[in-house]
């Protein structure tokens, strides 16, 4: 009885053990190195068992490999993932040799069917129907309608500053993801709906709770990675609902109202509601397409943008030098430090600097999965033969250790906006080193208004006061190990000093 019982256990642990390996091997077959894998942690052993970010782990297998190796094979979990190690090759797969690379991974963690506020995002979305919908929200984007939300963001950069100068009397330490989110939230919402969400006030609308809820839920995103990552090939109707549903529920029922509001004034302001509106007339979209539109923006905008502006007030805030030469910038083109003109803000070189400085530092994300779409044959320079991909193949980018790789940016560690004057940027994209906002075709389509939301944020800031960062801040760059998109580990706590101007 009991010899049977056991017998019966470790055959079990031996089919689990089986079905966890079973794919290893895959990518030495196809004759490419395999660094070491274990069964069940697959390559990137932090994914399942967060001591650091397991993008760090993907950073460890690039250093080591990086001047021996174009690609080594990997799995997540035991997904089969060919990660990208030469530079060059990453440009051929987001620029040069797009159309055989157009998915990325995300549609594989999502069945759109379950999840409806994002049945229509582009990042999401794989063929035929990204190209679409791409091409849809595009025009929602244009540089007209970006130019009729600066006097939103002018307002919203007020309300900012009255309440970090109400907030901060006698040296409080401020959160400053949650600054960044109230920032952001409140540009994205009266920007997009017409609605004030009053982020800043001591009685906002439920939605500010709500989006910091929906920018501290891990767990949909996290138990889908897992489930991807255990059954690669799982049919799209398995798949679990990522987000919560009282959250559609929630979004769908204020964005209702929005629409229904806004029909019955019946305004005439050419912004993203009224473009809506009219998309809606045109295109015949229900309002629950109209909502996932609407949710594209919080979905894909709303942590990165306050991220971004969170994590460049730290990196100002530790380097005096550089926010003293971005406040005189500032000076320059706004003497006495009004509300900032973000008409000139795009072109002001130091301040665009010192964003990009951040994200690289601090990508939003730090990897980025491609999918291959068409087969191709990817000839690295350590390689004699190419490599044969088919369609199907995935492919991971290890965006935060391109961005960290001292023979690009020698001291890595160092904020140094100095290197994306003159022409960085576009040296450091062709050359295949900086994705901060991706590139080519799937390059994110709201980067336009991310950057004008982040630098008025930071020009208005800055101008008003000398940001330091408290003790209580930790030291270094290291990223939250269990947060999915990258964000300083510990928290972002600052001062802020009005200056005397
Ligand atoms: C500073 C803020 C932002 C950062 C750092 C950022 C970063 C990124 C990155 C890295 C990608 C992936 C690109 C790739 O796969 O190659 C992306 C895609 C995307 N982003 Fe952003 N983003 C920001 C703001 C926004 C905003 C405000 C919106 C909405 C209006 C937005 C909408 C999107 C969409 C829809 C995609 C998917 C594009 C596609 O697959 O075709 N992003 N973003
Ligand atoms: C910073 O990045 C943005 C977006 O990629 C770009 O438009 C801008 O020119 C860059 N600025 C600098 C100084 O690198």
């Amino acid at each position: 009885m009991f010899g049977s019982l056991l017998l019966g256990i470790a055959t079990l642990l031996g089919v689990i053990y089986v079905f966890l390996v079973s794919n290893y091997g895959h990518w030495r077959r196809r004759g490419v190195t395999e660094p070491r894998v274990l069964p069940l942690f697959g390559s990137f052993p932090n994914m399942v068992w967060p001591r650091q970010h397991f993008t760090m782990d993907m950073r460890d297998i690039y250093m080591r490999y990086r001047n021996t190796h174009s690609y080594v094979g990997c799995f997540l979990v035991r997904a089969p993932k060919l990660l990208i190690l030469e530079p060059r090759l990453v440009y051929e797969i987001y620029v040069s040799a797009f159309k055989h690379f157009e998915d990325n991974d995300a549609s594989k963690m999502i069945d759109i069917n379950k999840d409806r506020l994002v049945a229509l995002n582009p990042f999401v979305l794989e063929g035929e129907e990204w190209r679409r919908q791409r091409a849809v929200f595009s025009t929602l984007l244009t540089n007209g309608r970006i130019r009729t939300t600066h006097a939103i963001m002018q307002r919203v950069c007020r309300d900012l500053c009255e309440f970090i100068c109400r907030k901060s009397v006698g040296g409080m330490d401020l959160d400053g993801i949650d600054l960044g989110l109230r920032f952001t939230g409140e540009s994205l919402f009266d920007c997009v709906l017409g609605i004030q969400a009053r982020a800043f006030s001591e009685n906002p609308l439920p939605v500010v709770r709500q989006n910091q809820e929906m920018s501290a839920e891990n767990m949909g995103l996290a138990i889908a990675g897992a489930v991807c990552g255990l059954f690669p090939n799982l049919p799209r109707r398995l798949r679990p609902k990522v987000f919560p549903r009282s959250h559609d529920e929630f979004y769908g029922a204020l964005i209702s109202e929005a629409l229904q509001l806004r029909r019955s004034k019946n305004q005439e302001r050419n912004d993203f509601i009224n473009h809506l509106l009219e998309m809606q007339r045109d295109l015949d979209l229900t309002e629950e397409d109209m909502a996932s539109h609407v949710m594209t923006f919080m979905f894909d905008g709303l942590d990165t943008t306050s991220n971004s502006i969170a994590q460049c007030l730290l990196l100002l805030g530790r380097n005096p030098d550089c926010q003293q030469r971005l406040f005189e910038e500032l000076q320059k083109s706004n003497p006495g430090g009004d509300l900032p003109d973000l008409d000139a803000l795009i072109d002001l070189p130091y301040l665009s600097a010192c964003f990009n400085e951040s994200l690289r530092i601090y990508p939003a994300g730090g990897w980025s999965s491609k999918t291959c779409t068409k087969a191709y044959e990817l000839r690295g320079s350590h390689h004699a033969e190419p490599l044969k991909l088919r369609p199907g193949d995935n492919l991971m980018i290890p965006v935060y250790a391109l961005h960290n790789d001292p023979e690009f940016y020698p001291e890595p560690d160092i904020f140094r906006p100095e290197r994306f004057l003159d022409g960085g940027l576009k040296n450091f994209k062709q050359q295949g080193v900086f994705l901060g906002f991706g590139n080519g075709p799937r390059q994110c389509v709201g980067m336009r208004l991310g950057l004008a939301m982040a630098k008025a944020a930071l020009a208005a800031i800055v101008q008003r006061f000398e940001v330091l960062v408290s003790p209580r801040t930790l030291d270094g760059t290291e990223i939250d190990p269990v947060i999915f998109v990258g964000v300083h580990k510990g928290g972002i706590w600052l001062q802020f000093v009005p200056r005397n101007i």
